[in-house]
């Protein structure tokens, strides 16, 4: 590796990555006054602030309990966030959104979100980062980088080399906070597994998470039909310990399942394992089907629509013949598999809609190579990876925004 030149713009740290992470690291580095240059090749800062949330931006979740990250985070070792969470809480985020004035709500479990616009964060973000003086370069490509170990004009471990399009740079830190693989055309790139390959970082394979499910073949026909409906569900992947479960809302889409039910999972999901979704949760369906027998001559998609959607109850019943005639003509039998069959719903996704439409990237940058006080690289001076391109995972409901903020924070104040 060729020597730093010390004749390049030295600063004492370059953040690769103007997103949610990126920003709020450089924020704080500088106003702790660190030289901090801030790089990005897309075009806009943070875009996926923008168009968070629905363009609400859900920025954090006031559930998330610091001591237990497992609870909401997915990864080989969710426990290693617990650190840098219980450092920079929800609470704290909370603060400095109130410090700005945005105006925020809770929505669902927890969320918050912006009354306004996303954009609300993204400029809190940017004013952070003009009080402490961070240089920002954007759109800026990072074409190379170089470190050199020893560097006799300067008093630190080591520095980086970092070549960009708009010329070389010095930095005694360096700090990866380029995401994850999601949404592609708006930026994503695998910069920052590269950076962390060549500097023998290791990694843990990359999927899609909080994505939607597609189905596929004829297994899928009968129920294309209901594209557009949404209903409440319980739905749960694998068994015993590795069973996960969800109460939320399922969307019948026109290639699969969306909806948060569905996303939530997504990030438990193994390819080839079934789901298994309870159509009518909280409803004893076999109880309700025989009252409605005793009673009653309405065909049982009628009585069926009692208690669930009607076209869930008429795609339903119509997978039958038993179940196409009058409810009081209908054996036990045939309605206690009725039953069954909404509240077991088993079925296998044939795969994911993929980083188009993945919320999150899984997997990246393993724990285990980083400190979980610093964020720093064990093995590898003055490297900091942060954000989602680490092998941590929220869950939907502003868990990965509190995981950006606060693994950044952690950086920062160690940088
Ligand atoms: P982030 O993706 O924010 O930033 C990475 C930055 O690195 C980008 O600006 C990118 O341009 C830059 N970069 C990448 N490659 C580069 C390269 N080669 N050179 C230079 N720069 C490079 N989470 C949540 O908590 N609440 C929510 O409401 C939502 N909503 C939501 C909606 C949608 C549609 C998506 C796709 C995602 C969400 N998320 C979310 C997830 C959340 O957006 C995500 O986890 C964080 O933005 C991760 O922050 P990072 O800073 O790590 O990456």
């Amino acid at each position: 590796m060729p020597p730093v030149s010390s004749s390049l713009p030295f600063f004492d740290a370059v953040v690769i990555g103007a997103g949610a992470a990126g920003l709020f690291c450089a924020a704080q580095a500088g106003q702790r006054g660190l030289r901090v240059l801030l790089i990005d090749h897309a075009t806009q800062v943070a875009e996926k602030i923008r168009i968070s949330g629905g363009g609400r931006c859900n920025f954090t979740n006031r559930d998330l309990d610091v001591r237990a990250p497992q609870r909401h985070y997915v990864g080989q070792n969710p426990q290693f966030a617990r650190s840098a969470l219980s450092r920079f809480t929800p609470q704290d985020f909370i603060a400095l959104v109130d410090k700005h004035g945005i105006g925020h709500h809770e929505k669902h479990k927890g969320q918050l979100f912006c009354d306004r616009s996303a954009e609300d964060i993204i400029a809190m973000l940017l004013a952070e980062c003009a009080t402490g003086h961070v240089q920002h370069w954007q759109p800026c490509s990072v074409k190379n980088v170089a470190f050199s170990p020893s560097s006799a004009d300067r008093e630190s471990a080591g520095s980086y080399q970092i070549d960009t399009d708009r010329g070389p740079v010095a930095a005694r830190s360096l700090v990866i906070a380029t995401g994850g693989l999601s949404i592609p055309k708006i930026g994503a790139s695998d910069l920052g597994y590269r950076l962390a390959r060549q500097f023998g970082l290791p990694l843990v394979a990359q999927r899609p998470g909080l994505v939607p499910l597609t189905f596929s073949g004829d297994a899928w026909a009968p129920y294309a039909q209901l594209a557009g409906l949404a209903l409440p569900v319980e739905i749960s992947t694998g068994v015993k310990k590795e069973r996960m479960a969800f109460h939320e809302d399922l969307l019948f889409t026109h290639r699969g399942l969306s909806g948060p039910a569905v996303l939530q999972i997504s990030s438990y999901w193994q390819p080839g394992q079934p789901l298994s979704i309870d159509l009518a949760p909280g409803v004893d369906l076999p109880a309700a089907l025989l009252q409605a027998k005793a009673r009653s001559r309405k065909l049982i998609a009628n009585e069926l629509a009692a208690l669930v959607p009607s076209r869930l109850a008429d795609a339903w019943a119509a997978q039958e013949a038993q179940w196409q005639r009058p409810i009081n003509e209908a054996s036990d039998k045939a309605l206690h598999l009725l039953a069954e069959r909404l509240a077991r719903w088993q079925l296998v996704p044939t795969g994911t809609e993929g980083y188009k439409k993945a919320e999150v990237t899984l997997g990246g940058v393993d724990t285990r190579a980083l400190s979980q006080q610093t964020m720093e690289a064990k093995a590898q001076p003055g490297l900091y990876c942060i954000g989602e391109v680490v092998d941590i995972t929220g869950w939907l409901g502003g868990y990965n925004f509190q995981w950006a903020w606060a693994s950044a924070h952690a950086c920062a104040q160690a940088l």
